[in-house]
């Protein structure tokens, strides 16, 4: 069976559940960004995989660069699609937005499935790390490859019960016509825009790199600029520069 895995990480939590998978069900590992050139991505596989970190729950969206990705996908109605999304909380409605995507193409994803792993948009450092790598392997790895492996229908993961209500009651607000603009307006305002709020979701994403800095603390070690996923770093004077196509 070919097995396609593709997948965008920020910080590695992603990566490490795509290639845990990858290995377990002999699936070739390939990451976004490196297929983004192409305008249309057409595959011969019998299985796609798709895997990607939450961001805004997906009430606002999933990755924009997973986005642009699914959009690209060309004759999507034989393989089997499942999805893996990483979260640090709360997942909400990001498979229901991406089997959505998916319809448009043509597609459909027959299983989804979240991921509890450690939440990479704070600054304070998330202390049950090893523990929810540890959970990872030991309750979800197998069920998912036994699912893929077998092309299971699978009803999609949804999130806890504590967390359930909440998201619900965040995903009705941001649904007001009034919330969006203010998100974006704030979003705005971090990517150094206070004067033109009115740009589109998607250029506001690739400017939030304005309000990235380093301090004393940096080490001119470039491990920053090797990692990037979208190569979004320059080193000057061996500094970070960004370079205003970020993915957040
Ligand atoms: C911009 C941004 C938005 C995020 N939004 C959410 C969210 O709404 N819910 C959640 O549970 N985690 C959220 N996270 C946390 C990540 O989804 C989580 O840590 C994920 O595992 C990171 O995966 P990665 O290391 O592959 O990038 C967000 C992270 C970022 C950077």
């Amino acid at each position: 069976m070919n097995i396609e895995i593709y997948y965008f990480s920020g910080t590695g939590n992603s990566l490490a559940v795509a290639r845990e998978i990858s290995e377990k069900t002999n699936g070739k590992l390939i990451p976004i960004p490196t297929v983004m050139n192409h305008d249309h991505i057409t595959t011969n596989a019998d299985v796609i995989g798709i895997i990607f970190p939450v961001y805004y729950t997906g009430i606002i969206n999933i990755p924009l660069i997973v986005q642009r990705f699914v959009m690209k996908l060309e004759n999507i109605n034989k393989p089997y699609i499942f999805a893996v999304c990483t979260y640090g909380g709360g997942f909400g409605t990001t498979l229901k937005l991406l089997d959505k995507m998916i319809n448009s193409r043509g597609g459909r994803l027959s299983s989804g499935f979240g991921v509890h792993m450690p939440q990479n948009a704070f600054t304070k450092p998330f202390e049950n790390k090893e523990k929810l790598y540890q959970d990872w392997k030991k309750e979800k790895l197998a069920t998912i490859c036994e699912c893929v492996l077998a092309k299971q229908e699978y009803k999609f993961d949804t999130d806890s019960i504590l967390i359930k209500p909440v998201v619900n009651i965040l995903e009705r607000i941001m649904k007001t016509a009034i919330f969006k603009p203010i998100f974006l307006k704030s979003m705005s305002n971090t990517a150094g825009f206070k004067k033109n709020p009115n740009l589109p979701a998607e250029e506001i994403i690739h400017l939030m790199d304005n309000s990235y800095h380093t301090d004393e603390n940096c080490k001119n070690c470039t491990t920053c600029a090797k990692i990037c996923p979208v190569h979004n770093i320059k080193l000057v004077e061996g500094k970070p520069v960004w370079q205003h196509h970020c993915e957040t």
